[in-house]
């Protein structure tokens, strides 16, 4: 990105579904216990949609917490939207013109599938069609329910996953803040380890592809730790920073074992690392920004802090990006 305009993250804002559901809930379903998730993964409750609530809901949602929190006049000029989903409300339309009708904007509107590094995907095209002078403004979404999708047999997969959304303005922002690198990466030939069927019931190579999510734990879980390191690192390179320089490390909140094995492999103090896992487990392509909002809310990023930002999912695929926090009035 060496371009000389700025774009950055100007507005952020949240929602997760108001249903709790704990560890001991879950052990009502599938043979496991709170002691066995809270050790192998960290999570200990996470928020689950209502029967009638989707990806769009929650988007809108997220969209009305950043004007709550920035004003109403940040959707103001707002000429595209992109919405990063696993889970759309349907296949036509996109989930994206949902939210723009509900809105009435006068923008553009797609969907990014890209598993829980769809928002960073998302991020990436924001910033390159502002840069590019394409677009002026982006509202940003990561929305996903992973609860409508999930094998309620499956103790390996739904003890891990919870439901929200992001919402975020990307934009131009003064010289010295905003994305700073963009790394982005797909294997494909992990397709095998975490996957779901749509239209195709088979995978190229013809391995069948499950009604609902299927997933290798232990394979995503060594790809994990190996690809938030490396992508964390290659970021930080293409920034042309250092790891020490970084304010704060916010990474997909998948697993805090996962989270925990990186952070060990970078070198980096507890105290950098930003995971609430715990509360809201996995919630795929919102997670990295509810992560973001939490931390902003308690005061710990501040103006002109330098964000790792690292996620990774199925594809297999990750995206991580410097991000230089900037704070904006609107
Ligand atoms: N409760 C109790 N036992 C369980 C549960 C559960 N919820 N889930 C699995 N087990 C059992 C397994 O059946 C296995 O039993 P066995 O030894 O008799 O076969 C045993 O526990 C150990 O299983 P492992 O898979 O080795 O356990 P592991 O320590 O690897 O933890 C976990 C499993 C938590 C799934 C881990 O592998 C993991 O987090 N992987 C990464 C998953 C991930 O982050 N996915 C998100 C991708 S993002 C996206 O794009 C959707």
């Amino acid at each position: 990105m060496t371009q000389a305009l700025s774009v950055g993250i100007t507005a952020l804002g949240t929602y997760v579904p108001s249903k709790v559901v704990t560890n001991h809930d879950l052990a009502q379903l599938v043979e496991t216990s709170d002691e066995w998730i809270v050790t192998r993964t960290g999570i200990r409750e996470r928020h689950f949609s209502a029967e009638d609530e989707f990806a769009s809901h929650m988007a809108i949602h997220a969209t009305e917490n950043m004007i709550a929190k920035h004003g109403s006049a940040v959707l103001d000029g707002v000429d595209l939207v992109i919405l990063a989903t696993s889970t759309p409300d349907a296949l036509l339309p996109a989930t994206a013109a949902i939210v723009q009708n509900h809105f009435k904007l006068k923008a553009g509107a797609f969907d990014v599938i890209a598993a829980c590094p769809g928002w960073m995907y998302a991020l990436s095209a924001a910033a390159a069609y502002v840069k590019s002078g394409m677009a002026k403004k982006v509202l940003t979404i990561g929305s996903d329910a992973l609860s409508k999708i999930l094998n309620w047999e499956d103790r390996g997969t739904l003890v891990l996953f919870g439901d929200g959304a992001c919402a975020a303005i990307v934009e131009a922002v003064p010289e010295g803040y905003g994305f700073k690198s963009f790394v982005l990466g797909a294997d494909g030939e992990g397709a095998k380890h975490l996957n779901m069927r749509c239209i195709n019931t088979t995978l190229p190579d013809g391995s069948p592809l499950t009604e609902k999510v299927s997933m290798n734990g232990r394979e995503v879980f060594k790809f994990a730790v190996r690809v938030m390191s490396s992508a964390t690192r290659e970021a930080v390179a293409q920034a042309g920073m250092r790891l020490e320089e970084i304010a704060y490390f916010v990474p997909h909140q998948a697993n805090f074992r996962i989270i925990d094995a990186a952070r060990s492999s970078l070198e980096l103090p507890l105290d950098k690392v930003v995971s609430n896992v715990e509360r809201y487990g996995n919630t795929s392509a919102a997670s990295v920004g509810i992560a973001m909002r939490e931390a902003l809310d308690d005061g710990r990023i501040k103006d002109g802090d330098d964000l790792l930002l690292v996620s990774f999912g199925a594809g297999l695929s990750w995206a991580s990006s410097v991000l230089r926090w900037h704070v904006k009035t609107f």
